[in-house]
């Protein structure tokens, strides 16, 4: 989830959404997706049917599509949908039994958007009824990685997965690719022989391995939540309703990790209201997974570099599955709203693990969430500070920095303050009610804080203030600063370390949590001597350390004092790990440490064919618009 990769993509929104008159007039319409192809006010898709098979020595996905669709307009005649990189065979309507062939063409390809795909659907067609398309992935597709066997931790098997969000779902089914249009999905998908099928969907524990796989999705979700991944995949169980499945490599040391998952489900029910989708299982991926985790109902996709050791980084998972509740179960209307999918987890995330961990270690997080927030700030224009931006045709993926993270979760933690924590709790349950398996905007969303919350008597919060967040740039007023004793001091040994105060070993670092060993890091100030670097690496083993983040930050800091020593270390872990947030910044430091943006190209060439097309493309454009 690094986003500081995209000046361009900055650049642009700057030029195009300048002053406030300019949004009065030009029809800006904040309720609309404008990621999307697809004419939702004219038809809606109910169900989808995939029929798969999955070709690894072509790198396709090969079959058909089924859409359930609905005419809402009467007078209207022609189908637009999403895709990206797709063949189409054929496009059949059936209707009541009858099929035939519908006309279809595609428009221009938009780099962001793909291309339409236009089909015509006579009025005699009637009000239901379904479309079958017939078509193939192309290698090419943003959605899918190929990987070889090489790149998997069991080296004998090919494994390929999806990552849909946000715009990719159209490079591997043609549909409606919007938040906008929630769909039941089911699948047949036949693989070699070996491998193991599993979606976003009702995977059963205990399938036969046949190569032929069936699945179900009875409740409806938005396109960006589809995933599929095929590979030499087992499961094991964590708990009575939870379990992951990940390569034979990987399982232990995944089922040690991930302990807590089954009691992170049971207390965000407890919170939250009932959990909705059945099981929760975690598909651990190889490294080339970009993000950290996604949200992929009943089956969160995570990243191997969680697997420390000591579970440390589980936080992650916290997070997948709060977005159980917000995001899969009320999803934000467009991706401008994407605060009221990401801050809300994020705040959900944090009460999850204050109550399966501790406060002191969630304010840990909470301090260094804060930190990067405020770096985040001094890069991101203002007009992009706001929680809800103006936010039009350029890509939805890279536009905020962590603000709709940090920042949103910062707001429900001032409106948490203000209202106290059992009325805020009870709010919450009682939005996810209302709004389950629906879409939220923004203002919606006010509003129905307005009516529970706000217009109270003597409330301490009122709608202004509320729009101070989700409308304007920066922090509002009477936003409450995280706060760690235990930060602190680790920040007071690196000042008194870095002075010569206090020897190395007589710093408490077996006491240290992995968050406060990162926040010494970051906490040394800039002159600090090479001997001194090299103390510190040789003491607590940086260069070797199997936490990732802790690595992140050791390499980052290698990177941007130009500290040669440690650059065979930082090229392994620029090779080791495939998440952006884990290796984008690196490359960025050392691009812009004044010396090495050349070799920042070189090591980048090195590694880029085990990276996946989306982190390659975060370095690229940061490496492309770094100054020379
Ligand atoms: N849904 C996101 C990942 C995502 C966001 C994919 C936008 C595509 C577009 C996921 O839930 C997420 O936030 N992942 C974070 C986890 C972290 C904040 C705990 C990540 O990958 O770092
Ligand atoms: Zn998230």
């Amino acid at each position: 989830m690094y986003r500081k990769f995209v000046p361009v993509v900055i650049a642009l929104l700057v030029f195009s959404a300048c002053s406030k008159e300019v949004e009065e007039v030009d029809n800006y319409d904040p309720a609309r997706d404008y990621f999307t192809f697809s004419n939702t006010g004219q038809f809606a898709t109910d169900h989808l049917a995939l029929d798969l098979n999955v070709d690894f020595e072509a790198q396709e996905l090969r079959g058909f599509a089924m859409l359930s669709m609905r005419r809402l307009e009467p007078a209207a005649t022609e189908i637009v949908l999403d895709t990206r990189d797709l063949t189409i065979a054929s496009v059949v309507v059936l209707q009541d039994g009858n099929t035939a062939p519908a006309e279809y063409r595609f428009g221009d390809t938009d780099d962001t958007l793909g291309t339409p795909l236009y089909i015509a659907v006579p009025e005699a067609t009637g009000e239901q009824f379904d479309l079958m398309i017939e078509y193939h992935t192309s290698p090419q597709s943003t959605a899918l990685q190929w990987l070889p066997p090489e790149l998997t931790a069991g080296g004998k098997h090919p494994l390929m997965f999806s990552q849909s969000q946000a715009v990719h779902a159209r490079s591997w089914v043609p549909l409606q690719d919007t938040p906008a249009i929630r769909i039941t999905y089911e699948a047949t998908v036949r693989t070699p022989a070996a491998l193991l099928a599993v979606m976003s969907a009702n995977n059963d524990p205990l399938t036969p391995r046949t190569g032929e796989y069936h699945f179900e999705m009875p409740q409806p979700i938005p396109s960006y939540l589809l995933a599929i991944a095929v590979g030499n995949i087992y499961f094991a169980p964590l708990g009575e309703d939870t379990g992951v499945y990940t390569e034979p490599e990987l399982l232990d040391a995944s089922v040690f990790e991930f302990a807590d998952t089954q009691a992170m489900l049971e207390q965000a029910e407890a919170m939250f209201g009932p959990y909705d989708w059945g099981r929760y299982d975690l598909l651990v991926l190889p490294p080339s997974f970009p993000y950290g985790g996604m949200e992929n109902p009943r089956l969160s996709f995570i990243t191997p570099s969680l697997l420390a050791g000591d579970r440390s980084l589980v936080s992650v998972i916290a997070h997948e599955l709060a977005h159980s509740w917000s995001g899969n179960l009320v999803t934000n209307a467009t991706w401008r709203d994407g605060w009221l999918n990401e801050g809300m987890t994020s705040y959900i995330e944090s009460r999850l693990m204050e109550v399966i961990y501790d406060v002191k270690r969630v304010d840990e997080e909470r301090v260094l969430m804060y930190r990067e927030l405020l770096l985040d700030l001094e890069s991101v224009p203002e007009h992009m500070q706001a929680l809800a931006p103006r936010l039009d045709d350029t890509t939805s993926e890279d536009f905020q920095g962590t603000i709709h993270y940090s920042k949103g979760q910062l707001f429900l933690e001032y409106l948490e303050n203000a209202f106290g924590r059992e009325a805020f709790d009870q709010f919450l349950a009682s939005y996810f009610k209302e709004f389950a398996y629906g879409t939220i905007t923004t203002e919606r969303f006010l509003d129905y804080l307005e009516l529970n919350l706000l217009s109270q008597e003597d409330s301490p919060v009122n709608r202004e203030q509320a729009e101070q967040w989700t409308y304007q740039p920066g922090l509002p007023e009477g936003v409450a600063i995280p706060q760690s004793e235990n930060l602190d001091a680790a920040a007071a040994m690196a000042d008194a370390w870095a002075d010569g105060d206090v020897e190395l070993e007589d710093i408490p670092f077996a006491d240290y949590s992995p968050q406060a060993t990162i926040h010494f890091i970051n906490s040394l100030p800039a002159d600090l001597s090479f001997a001194k670097l090299a103390e510190l690496d040789a003491g607590l083993g940086l260069s070797e350390t199997r936490n990732a983040e802790i690595g992140r930050t050791w390499f980052i800091q290698v990177a941007s004092r130009r500290y040669t020593d440690a650059y065979e270390a930082m090229e392994a872990h620029l090779n080791r790990f495939g998440r952006g947030r884990l290796i984008a910044p690196v490359y960025r430091a050392l691009a812009a440490n004044g010396e090495d943006l050349e070799l920042a190209r070189e090591m980048f060439a090195r590694a880029r064919d085990a990276y996946h097309p989306i982190t390659a493309g975060w370095i690229e454009s940061g490496l492309a618009n770094a100054m020379d």
